[in-house]
């Protein structure tokens, strides 16, 4: 593989967040990592018991919403385990050799790091099982009846998975994992720690009061918390002496119309479109979809699952309904429901 397809492949993930700055604002350590209590004791005894017998540490996959940490936290793995991280996505992994040439140049101990590893193809997720299980790569050489597989051995690496759709992987790939970590939702404490640890790094000056307005409105998500955080700065810096009260909070995340639960205007568009154009539901993802003119990929990523979970959307095998709190949150009165009567 030339040099230029290679950096390709392993720079496919560098986001927009890494290039403007957020990547200072991740933890490089576990300590540093707030919040996902669970997960986090989960992978510090994993950790602590490779590094104890020596081994490399077993593979993980880890799943659930964007902007929830599992980039980072496949980083401080790697940096807890002091070993090399090769990040890659699986979109960026076209043909099996891609894959064969990004093993072949692993280290012992390595982590690989593929992201969206649900959407790895068929071929290339085949040649990753016995990379995974037997740190193996079978290579067939020739065509036809002259043909003959050989094995590579390759070292002992470990792979992280990361994924916002654990329900797309096949059952082979995942299995092949021996640890599988879902990362929720932050509960607003966390939140609140995340945003004060960035403002202290941002050096901007920030009330606790602020803090917790930011954090209620970033729909239990860090990158969310922090990307609030920094359009709110600039409103401080430019109305209110630059620092973050509840009250410069609330009136900057108004502006940007992110409401007091954290709904964006995508969320209320979403919402208001299932009530208003198809009377509450049910309705498919794509019909949805297609009439606020938005991805379906994206309404199912990042939208419904905070809406599912907040309780205002509903998931029917015949669509999409929106609940009595999406009507109740966006001021809509629900049909048949009973106006008071006063005598
Ligand atoms: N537990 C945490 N503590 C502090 N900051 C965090 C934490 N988790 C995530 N962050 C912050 O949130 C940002 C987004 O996290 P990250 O990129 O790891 O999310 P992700 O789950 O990989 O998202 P995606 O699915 O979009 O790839 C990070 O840059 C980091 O600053
Ligand atoms: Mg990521």
């Amino acid at each position: 593989m030339r040099d230029s397809d290679q950096n390709r492949i392993i720079s496919a993930v560098l986001k927009e967040e890494d290039l403007d700055g957020e990547v200072n604002l991740r933890p490089r350590k576990l300590s540093e990592y707030i919040g996902q209590n669970k997960v986090k004791e989960t992978i510090e005894i994993f950790i602590r018991a490779a590094l104890q017998r020596g081994e490399p540490l077993d593979h993980v996959l880890l799943f659930g919403p964007p902007g929830l940490g599992k980039t980072t936290l496949a980083n401080i793995i790697s940096n807890e385990m002091g070993v090399n991280i090769r990040t890659t996505s699986g979109p960026a992994i076209e043909r099996p050799g891609d894959l064969a040439s990004i093993l072949t140049g692993l280290q012992h101990g390595d982590v690989l790091f593929i992201d969206e590893v649900h959407r790895l193809s068929r071929t290339v997720e085949e040649v990753l099982y016995p990379a995974m299980e037997d740190f193996a790569l079978d290579i067939v050489i020739g065509k036809g009846p002259g043909a003959r597989s050989i094995r590579i051995e390759l070292p002992r690496f470990t792979l992280i998975g990361a994924t916002t759709r654990a329900g797309l992987m096949t059952s082979p790939l995942r299995d092949r994992f021996g640890v599988i970590s879902r990362l929720d939702y932050y509960r607003v404490e966390d939140l609140l720690t995340i945003a004060a640890r960035a403002a202290s790094i941002l050096q901007v000056g920030i009330e606790p009061d602020g803090a917790e307005e930011i954090a209620r409105r970033s729909r239990g998500t860090p990158r969310i918390a922090n990307r609030l955080l920094k359009r709110v700065r600039d409103f401080a810096q430019v109305r209110a002496q630059g620092i973050i009260t509840r009250e410069v909070a609330s009136t900057a995340l108004e502006f940007l119309e992110v409401d007091p639960l954290g709904l964006d205007q995508l969320d209320r568009r979403l919402l208001t479109a299932i009530i208003k154009n198809f009377g509450g539901g049910p309705v498919g993802l794509e019909t949805i979809a297609a009439s606020i003119s938005e991805e379906a990929g994206t309404i199912e990523d990042v939208c419904e699952p905070f809406l599912l979970q907040l309780g205002m959307l509903a998931r029917t095998p015949r669509g999409r309904v929106a609940t009595a709190a999406a009507y109740q949150h966006l001021g809509i009165e629900m049909p048949g429901e009973k106006q008071p009567t006063l005598w």
